[in-house]
C-alpha cells in the first residue's frame, strides 16, 4: 500500500519541517487539499504556498482539487509540477477535455467521486485517466469518520478498471486509519491519504509503516 499524508491535518506554522518529516518518515506522495470555498465551504492554500512545498518535499505532489472551474486551477498548480492532479467528476462538464489537458501539462490525470457518486460514471473516461480516488468521507475537512460503504465502492472500481484500463491506481482519501486498511487493500485501493491519521501521530514514521 502507497501513503499520501493530506498536510491538511499538518502544524501549519511549521509547515515546511512536517512535510520534511512526513519525507523523511517514507511517504510516497505529499497529498495537498485545494479548497476554494465554493465547490465545498473551506478555504485552504494556493499556489503561492504549494509551490514552497514542492520545493521542499523530496516526494511527488499528489494536488486534489476540491473547486469550482478546475481547468483555472490546474493552470495555476502546473509550475508545482505535482506527480498527480484530481478534479471532482461532480463538477466537470467536459471532463474528457479536462483531463486531455491535465495529461498534455506533463501530470497524471486523475477522477474523484463524492461518496454518493456512482462509480458507473467511470465507464467512458477510464481509459484516459491514471488513477481514480474515492473519497471516503465528503470533502471539505480532515478528522471526519470513514464512511463504511466506500470499501464496496472501491471494489466495484477495481473491478471496472480490471476490465477498462488494469494498469490505472485507486486512491482513498477521508477517515484512513489502521481500523480500515486490511479492508481498503482487499478491496483493492493502492494508495491511502491519511490526514488526522498520520499527523495525529506522536510519530509518523510508524504511523505510515502500520498503514503501509
Ligand atoms: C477531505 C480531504 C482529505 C482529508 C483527509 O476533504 O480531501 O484529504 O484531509 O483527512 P483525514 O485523513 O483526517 O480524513
Ligand atoms: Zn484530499
Amino acid at each position: 500500500m502507497l501513503v499520501a499524508p493530506s498536510i491538511l491535518s499538518a502544524d501549519f506554522l511549521n509547515l515546511g519541517s512536517e512535510v520534511s518529516s512526513i519525507c523523511e518518515a517514507g511517504c510516497d506522495y505529499v497529498h495537498i487539499d485545494v479548497m476554494d470555498g465554493h465547490f465545498v465551504p473551506n478555504l485552504t492554500i494556493g499556489p503561492v504556498v504549494v509551490e514552497k512545498v514542492a520545493a521542499i518535499a523530496s516526494k511527488p505532489l499528489d494536488i486534489h482539487l476540491m473547486v469550482k472551474n478546475a481547468t483555472f486551477f490546474v493552470d495555476l498548480f502546473v509550475p508545482c509540477n505535482p506527480e498527480f492532479i484530481s478534479v471532482h467528476i461532480e463538477e466537470e462538464k467536459h471532463l474528457h477535455r479536462l483531463i486531455s489537458y491535465i495529461r498534455n501539462q506533463g501530470i497524471r490525470p486523475s477522477v474523484v467521486l463524492n461518496p454518493h457518486t456512482s462509480e458507473d460514471l467511470l465507464k467512458y473516461i477510464l481509459p484516459d485517466i491514471d488513477m481514480v480516488l474515492v473519497m471516503s468521507v465528503n470533502p471539505g475537512f480532515g478528522g471526519q469518520k470513514f464512511i463504511l460503504s466506500m470499501i464496496e465502492k472501491v471494489r466495484n472500481v477495481k473491478n471496472i478498471i480490471l476490465a477498462k484500463n488494469p494498469n490505472c491506481l485507486i486512491e482513498v482519501d477521508g477517515g484512513v486509519s489502521d481500523k480500515n486498511i486490511a479492508s481498503l487493500k482487499q478491496a483493492g485501493a493502492d494508495i491511502v491519504v491519511a490526514g488526522s491519521y498520520v499527523f495525529g501521530s506522536s510519530d509518523y514514521k510508524k504511523a505510515i509503516s502500520s498503514l503501509r
